[in-house]
């Protein structure tokens, strides 16, 4: 597989001559845009550069994978990682060729996180809020809030009581003088 470089990437950013790097791998994407179901303006986003954290942010489907592979026509010197990708190969397709030849060999997988595994975080999240809601006892709070409540309407009526008195106080002692 052909070996292309940065600058030769970034030369092919045009709506005519689209070409993008996703995971360390070059994609003629040029054909492809019109027909993208994300809208060939998102791929002009990424035209001539590195589309990887846009692919994997959106955490296309097996098949958007599959056809990507369609595209390749190249890797990129010194890649590092392309296992999204590699995920998605048709079985018997060697991976030693692209993969390997520009990819070094103490390289690891990194798991990128994709929108579906943050929607699953979320779900999670709130699942567990849920739970302690569930779990922690409301009642003796809310007991607890309508005694304060009380309390304080009883306050509030006794000194209202003790103004009225001191106020017939006063107008007794204004009499007197
Ligand atoms: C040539 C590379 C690409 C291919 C083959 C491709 C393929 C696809 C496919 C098949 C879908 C439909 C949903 C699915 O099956 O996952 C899709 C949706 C989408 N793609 Fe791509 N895609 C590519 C590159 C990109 C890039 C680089 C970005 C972002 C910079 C992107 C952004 C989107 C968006 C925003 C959607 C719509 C998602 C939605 O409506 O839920 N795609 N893409």
């Amino acid at each position: 597989m052909k070996v292309f470089t940065v600058e030769d990437v970034k030369k092919h950013d045009q709506n005519s001559d689209l070409w993008m790097i996703i995971n360390g791998r070059v994609y003629d994407c040029t054909n492809y845009a019109p027909d993208h179901p994300g809208g060939a303006e998102v791929l002009m986003t990424v035209a001539g550069a590195d589309g990887t954290e846009g692919f994997n942010d959106i955490g296309h489907s097996k098949e958007a994978k599959e056809q990507l592979e369609g595209l390749v026509i190249g890797t990129v010197e010194g890649a590092k990682t392309m296992t999204v990708v590699e995920e998605a190969q048709p079985q018997g397709q060697s991976q030693s060729s692209s993969a390997k030849s520009t990819a070094p060999s103490t390289s690891k997988e990194i798991p990128m996180p994709t929108h579906q595994n943050r929607r699953l975080i979320v779900l999670a999240i709130i699942i567990v809020l849920l739970l302690v809601l569930i779990m922690y006892p409301i009642d003796p709070i809310i007991t607890e809030i309508e005694r304060l409540e009380q309390l304080v309407r009883e306050q509030d009526s006794m000194s209202t009581v003790m103004n009225r008195n001191r106020t017939a106080g006063d107008s007794f002692g204004g009499l007197g003088t």
